[in-house]
């Protein structure tokens, strides 16, 4: 699919992103969003090395070529699994009880032609009740972002008709993809929180903005919107701010943004962590103070178009 020109967004519909997000994270989105767009030197703004990364990420593309692995690492990319994990909450109410989360991470929609045919044949004829994405629907971190919404689309469109979706954005993502994202019936969570309803019962989805990049990831504002001793999960792209949450008290704790290292040696060490947070959250289930999390490796790839003993995921929670 051709770049395509972004959609403008009006001054109405970016004041009311602030009001979501507040003010304080709104600004400081725009500003780093700004460098991003302005500043070829900054890829991302963050206290992780990244431009550092993006080199070695780079040396390791030739080598992927020169070695001919390439192919190799293509085709993994584009071996999209289905993973099934149980997710137990503490104060589950008992209407939740076996229902079934989607869990969609790092789709880098526009990486490479073959990730959104890929995820769409994953999930058709899946049975769930809601779903989550937790980020990172483009490839890159600047310029365009209306081919990426248009892949998204299809992948809106492959989905289950009338279930809840709730989102949050990556670091990949910028704050103007909002409308059109819900405009998929994708509800970003911007440092926000909603119910989901069930059988007389809500069960709390809060999403925080992206902490990596932006460091506009407000956990208390988005716990405050949660009423007192409901049950809540919290979506994030990153791990990062794994501990906050758990402070908070939410119950649950879904993320992406590692890819699981995407890149890794046989029996799937990693061998780049690009989140601050410890290795044990770069993939998978994980606890932490009664906190149940998990971490996607994603369903797509970024930086290098390919995976190597990481397999990329669509992921299905079972509550309990
Ligand atoms: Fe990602």
């Amino acid at each position: 699919m051709a770049d395509q020109p972004s959609p403008e967004i009006s001054p109405a519909e970016l004041a009311a992103l602030a009001a979501r997000l507040g003010q304080p994270a709104f600004e400081r989105r725009l500003q780093v969003q700004h460098q991003l767009e302005t500043d070829p030197e900054s890829d991302e703004a963050g206290p992780i090395n990244v431009q550092r990364m993006v080199q070695k990420m780079r040396v390791l593309a030739g080598i992927l070529h020169a070695t001919g692995l390439a192919g190799w690492g293509r085709r993994n990319m584009r071996d999209v699994c289905r993973r099934e994990n149980i997710l137990r909450l503490r104060g589950l109410p008992a209407a939740f009880r076996g229902a079934h989360l989607l869990h969609l991470s790092d789709l880098h929609a526009d990486m490479d032609p073959g990730t959104v045919p890929a995820v769409i044949r994953a999930i058709t004829g899946w049975e769930y009740d809601a779903i989550v994405l937790t980020g990172d629907y483009r490839a890159h971190t600047r310029h365009e972002w209306a081919t990426a919404l248009a892949l998204c689309g299809e992948v809106a469109r492959a989905l289950r008709p009338g279930v809840p979706a709730f989102a949050v954005l990556g670091n990949h993502d910028p704050l103007e993809m909002v409308p059109g994202l819900e405009a998929l019936g994708w509800r970003v969570l911007l440092n926000e929180a909603l119910p989901w309803r069930r059988g007389g019962a809500e069960l709390w989805l809060a999403g925080v903005d992206d902490d990596h990049t932006y460091g506009t990831a407000d956990v208390a504002r988005a716990r405050s919107a949660v009423p007192a001793g409901a049950c809540a999960v919290l979506l994030s792209h990153t791990p990062s701010i794994y501990a906050d949450a758990a402070s908070a008290g939410f119950a649950g704790f879904l993320c992406g943004h590692t890819h699981g290292g995407q890149i890794c040696l046989p029996g799937g060490f990693a061998l780049l962590n690009n989140a601050r947070a410890p290795r044990w959250t770069l993939r998978g289930p994980w606890e932490f103070q009664g906190m149940s999390g998990y971490t996607s490796v994603g369903a797509g790839a970024c930086r290098v178009p390919a995976r190597f003993f990481c397999q990329p995921e669509v992921t299905r929670h079972t509550l309990e």
